[in-house]
Formats: C-alpha cells, sequence, structure tokens
C-alpha cells in the first residue's frame, strides 16, 4: 500500500473510528432527523437539558484572567501555585500528614491526565516491559503504553471468587499476574483507574484498597531488585463518595506501621478536566509520592524534561485559575459547591438506573461513582444495535456496554433500563 513508503510500522498499526464517536454520531443523527433519541454515550458531563455541564466559577475566572496568563507560555514543569495545588487534589487532607511523616512529593504539570499517563509510560518501565491493567481499562491506556514501547497485561475487574472484605479486587489474580512479571522484569507498574472507574463506575472500598496496597508492597519487598510503581488514575476522583481515598488508605498503612521498600513509587495521574469542566484547556499533574528526596528531585527533572521534549509546557490558563480559585476561600468553597451541583446530578441518574435495572432484572455491574455504569456482555454490539433500534444510545466495547450516565438526563433514564432489558432478553 502507498502509505508504507511514509508510515512506519507503528503508524500503520494506528486504526482510527473511535466507538464513542461513532456511537454519538449515531445519537447525533437520529437527533437531527427528529427522533426522540437517548443520549448515553459521551463522556462529558451534560446538564439535564443536554447542554455540557460547566463550573461557572471556573469558567468565570478564565474570562477575567489577565492577558499575560492566557498567552505567556508557564514554566516547564508547571507554574509554582499550581503544582502545589495539584499535590492537595491529588492526597487532600493526608497530605499534611505525609509531608510530616517524612514523605516528599513532586508535581509536573501536564496537558490533562492524558499527559500525566504519556510521562508514566514514557518513564517508569523499560521498553518492551509490560504494565498491568484491570480487563476493563480506559482504551486509550493502549496507545499510550504502546506508543512508547510497552505491552499490558491484565487481570479481572472482579474477582472471580468473591470475598466479602474486598468485593472488588480480585487480590488472587492480581498477585498471580504481579508475581509472573516480577520473576520477568526488572520493574512493574500497574495502571488503575480508581476510584470512579471509566467505563464502569466502580469504587473499590476502603479495604479493596489496603489490601491491593498490601499485596503490592509485599511484592516489593518480596523483590527488592525490582522497580514497582502504582500509578493511580483520578480522572473522576473529585465526584467521587472518597475523593482522597488512596490518600488516606496509604497514611493508614504508614500510620498502622508499614514499611515503605525504597523500591516502591506511587504516582498520581490528576485531571482537571472533569473536575472543573475543562476538558479543552487540557490540564493535569502527575504528582509522586517518595520517602526519599534525591528520588523525588529526579522525578521533577525527569518528567519536566519529558514534557519539554513531548509538548513543551502545559497550557498556563487553567493552571492560572485555577490556583486563583483555589487560594481564595471564599471561591473555593463556590467551586465546590457548583462541583457537589454536579455530582448530584450523577448521584440521582446512578440511582434512578440502579432501581430501573433492579426491578427489570437487567445485570447492571457494580456501580459507585462517577460519569458510567456498565454491564458486562458477550455480545455487546448486538446489545446496542438493539437499544439504538429503539432510539437509546450506549457504548459497545470490549466485554460490555458504557451506560454514560453524564450524558443521560434523568427522566430517560428508564427507558434506558428498559432497552437493556429488552436487549438481553
Ligand atoms: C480513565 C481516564 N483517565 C484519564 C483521562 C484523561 O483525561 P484528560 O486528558 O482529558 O484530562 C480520561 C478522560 O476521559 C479517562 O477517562
Amino acid at each position: 500500500m502507498a502509505e508504507e513508503h511514509f508510515l512506519n510500522h507503528a503508524a500503520i498499526a494506528k486504526q482510527g473510528s473511535d466507538t464513542i464517536f461513532s456511537w454519538w454520531a449515531k445519537y447525533q443523527n437520529a437527533k437531527n432527523a427528529g427522533v426522540d433519541a437517548v443520549n448515553a454515550t459521551i463522556g462529558a458531563l451534560l446538564e439535564d437539558d443536554g447542554q455540557l455541564a460547566i463550573n461557572k466559577v471556573v469558567d468565570n475566572a478564565v474570562r477575567v484572567a489577565p492577558e499575560s496568563e492566557i498567552s505567556s507560555y508557564a514554566p516547564l514543569p508547571g507554574l509554582p501555585q499550581f503544582l502545589d495545588l495539584s499535590k492537595t487534589l491529588a492526597l487532600g487532607d493526608a497530605r499534611g500528614y505525609l509531608e510530616k511523616a517524612g514523605f516528599h512529593i513532586s508535581s509536573t504539570a501536564t496537558p490533562g491526565g492524558s499527559g500525566a499517563l504519556y510521562l508514566a509510560a514514557n518513564n517508569f518501565l523499560e521498553r518492551g516491559q509490560t504494565t498491568m491493567l484491570r480487563d476493563r481499562h480506559w482504551e486509550p491506556y493502549k496507545g499510550f503504553l504502546t506508543n512508547n514501547g510497552l505491552e499490558c497485561k491484565t487481570w479481572p475487574l472482579l474477582p472471580a471468587h468473591v470475598s466479602d472484605s474486598h468485593p472488588y479486587f480480585a487480590r488472587i489474580e492480581f498477585e498471580e499476574t504481579l508475581a509472573g512479571l516480577c520473576s520477568k522484569q526488572s520493574k512493574v507498574m500497574v495502571w488503575l483507574n480508581d476510584p470512579a472507574h471509566n467505563p464502569t463506575g466502580l469504587s473499590m472500598t476502603s479495604n479493596g484498597r489496603s489490601t491491593l496496597l498490601d499485596s503490592f508492597v509485599s511484592s516489593a519487598l518480596m523483590n527488592e531488585s525490582v522497580g514497582h510503581t502504582l500509578l493511580i488514575d483520578l480522572a473522576y476522583s473529585l465526584y467521587a463518595e472518597e475523593p482522597h481515598g488512596w490518600a488516606d488508605t496509604i497514611l493508614d498503612a504508614i500510620k498502622s506501621g508499614m514499611m515503605w521498600p525504597e523500591n516502591l513509587l506511587i504516582t498520581f495521574a490528576v485531571s482537571l478536566s472533569k473536575s472543573h469542566t475543562i476538558y479543552g484547556l487540557r490540564t493535569g499533574a502527575l504528582v509522586s509520592l517518595h520517602p526519599e528526596k534525591e528520588i523525588i528531585d529526579r522525578l521533577e527533572t525527569v518528567m519536566s524534561v519529558t514534557g519539554r521534549q513531548t509538548w513543551s509546557a502545559a497550557p498556563r490558563i487553567a493552571q492560572y485559575c485555577v490556583s486563583k480559585i483555589h487560594s481564595s476561600a471564599d471561591e473555593g468553597l463556590a467551586w465546590e459547591d457548583e462541583k457537589n451541583r454536579l455530582k448530584q446530578l450523577l448521584v440521582n441518574r446512578r440511582n434512578a438506573l440502579k432501581v430501573a435495572c433492579e426491578n427489570l432484572q437487567v445485570p447492571l455491574n457494580p456501580t459507585m461513582d462517577g460519569f458510567f455504569a456498565w454491564i458486562e456482555a458477550d455480545n455487546p454490539v448486538e446489545i446496542a444495535e438493539s437499544c439504538a433500534s429503539e432510539h437509546v444510545y450506549v457504548v459497545p466495547l470490549k466485554g460490555g456496554i458504557r451506560i454514560g450516565l453524564c450524558a443521560l438526563p434523568l427522566n430517560q433514564v428508564a427507558k434506558v433500563a428498559q432497552a437493556l432489558s429488552n436487549a438481553f432478553r
């Protein structure tokens, strides 16, 4: 093919047609044709009237920002006040205790959470090594990994044998997969989108988090020569019931005497896209935690150099505005009120979907927080097509159906449950 003259092997392997956007387009076509179509496709939070939900406190701050804050480059690592804020957004109240306990924290500003994931993929494993993901994950993970020469191996989202103490963490499968990689690799890395997982809305419980941490730390202690990096993807965390659950779990473990092995790094991919409704302003950070200052200083250099060599500096405007909002008690509270209003939209829609699915015996997966809900299905495209025949649009992904609660008006939730019920029958 002519493309082979120009494109390398990696480029030729890249396929277009994003599933989510193609099902969103189907919804839009139906709507434009005058049909009363239901949208549970797109991954942006919409008000019940279908308009994009916008946190007005952030929007107002952007509109009145000084020209120079809009036009200038940010410093390569990020604006200092934003780097400080990103640590608090990732760790919440636990941050101060962790710092007092002797931990050091690095942060590098990135173009969204995607930029943070890219930094991790680019720097934490050797080329050719394998990253661990849960079997249900955000599809673009694979692209970030592949583009950095990494493979991935999955473990199940839910355990085969349900454990009462951690029903949403497949400990045995996790430990087996991790042990397999430790026997072959000099470094291992786990990517975990929790709380408020995309695409299921699952949040691990406090017990699930501490069990995973315990497994990971034990593996690091047993495999002293293998670097262990745990990346927590916080893309939707500020809409979750326990937004800083991971930092609290880490702090509790330390207070209970957990040994922090030198070969353990915990890092957080922070995204402001959803929490501050600034998807297009491309702002996030990679925040890392370790007891040794030299390691943290070195990470700061490496991450900011990687950013420089990839996208230059992350955009300045949202770093400036969001730091300003959170440095004022009044504005911070106003942002939080608005964020809580948006969160309530999700809570109402999720509760309604759970009730409707239960009444109709639709096998909804456990779903607690964030933008999505999920149903496992062997034939997701057939199910989505059946729903579409009733003008209900959901997204068929590998292993199931993603229901975009973020896009779905409350008064149309029942229609989705009914269409799914018909499809499963
Ligand atoms: C699970 C997950 N992680 C990270 C991101 C990154 O978001 P962004 O790059 O827009 O901040 C997203 C966005 O949809 C996501 O769903």
